[in-house]
């Protein structure tokens, strides 16, 4: 069988002393490969999500500890992974779009600077080729008059334009793996379709592999080819996206019934039984 494109056993993510003044661990020995596949993981806020994504990506901060069984990108072992190795493979190989643009733009360079960052540092292409990609890619996540954007600052962009000029840097460099934590979040529903379709055209023809992690399981539903749901750090159910509404793990069911929507958004899901969901731990 091919080598998964990710593959992940037993991945930890602990800290030292939690917010509870005692070691947690927030990601809780989860284990799962990707493919060339749209993969979903979701779960309600807190779940542990996130630090996923930043422990795929070698971004976990401090005082937060990784560890895993295996951690492999495209068969290279991530646990060996030093700095230089993270900077040849980060915007590169694996992209990540985060859930808040805020931070992952530099408010000192122009939109069209960033995005064309990762062509500098892996394309051999001339600076008009550059310009003219750049230019496509914001015009594929839905910005208009793209010659202008280009030339703006992040400041100088709504939440939902940010969003989308970080998935278009990331876009750009055709990554193998691409982990976009809630991509959509900051969209209103018309582009939160359109990135989405965006991100699932890309997966498909570029055979990339797309982890895409989100609050919202019907939305996954109609994208994702596979889903996983996470609750207090571990993988509590798997389905084929096509099975998801029959789940009959009760997570599932109450993510299912409960459908987030902006006013919701960071909250706790209203309904769930916590009660019996203890004991699914
Ligand atoms: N620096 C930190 N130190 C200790 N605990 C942390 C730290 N950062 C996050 N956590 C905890 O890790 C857990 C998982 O957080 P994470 O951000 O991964 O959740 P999430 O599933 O992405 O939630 P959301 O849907 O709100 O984005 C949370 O309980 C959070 O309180
Ligand atoms: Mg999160």
């Amino acid at each position: 069988m091919a080598e998964p494109l990710l593959d992940v056993d037993l991945l930890t993510v602990t800290f030292p002393t939690g917010y509870s003044g005692r070691p947690v661990a927030v990601v809780d020995g989860i284990s799962f490969t990707l493919g060339p596949e749209k993969l979903a993981l979701v779960g309600e806020s807190g779940s542990g999500k996130s630090m996923t994504a930043r422990a795929l990506l070698g971004l976990v901060p401090a005082p937060g500890e990784v560890t895993a069984h295996r951690l492999a990108l495209n068969g290279e072992d991530m646990q060996e992974f030093g700095p230089k190795d993270w900077t040849r493979v980060r915007g590169a190989a694996l992209g990540l779009v985060l859930q808040d643009p805020r931070f992952a733009l530099n408010p000192l360079h122009t939109v069209g600077r960033q995005v064309e960052e990762a062509l500098v540092l892996h394309r051999r292409l001339s600076r008009a080729e550059r310009r003219d990609r750049a230019l496509a890619m914001l015009e594929a996540v839905g910005l208009p008059n793209p010659s202008a954007v280009y030339g703006l600052y992040p400041g100088q962009l709504s939440g939902g334009m940010g969003q989308r000029v970080m998935i278009a840097a990331m876009l750009i460099a055709e990554p193998k793996v691409l982990v976009a934590d809630e991509p959509t979040s900051a969209l209103d529903e018309s582009l939160r379709r359109q990135i989405l379709d965006l991100l699932a055209q890309l997966a498909d023809e570029k055979r990339m592999g797309l982890l895409l992690i989100s609050h919202d399981l019907q939305q996954v539903a109609s994208f994702a080819d596979r889903v996983l749901v996470m609750y207090r750090g571990r993988i509590v159910d798997r389905q084929a996206a096509a099975d998801l509404a029959h789940s009959t793990h009760p997570y599932t069911r109450t993510l299912w019934s409960c459908r987030p929507s902006p006013a919701t958004y960071g909250t706790r899901l209203p309904t769930l039984d916590r009660t019996e969901l203890e004991g699914l731990r």
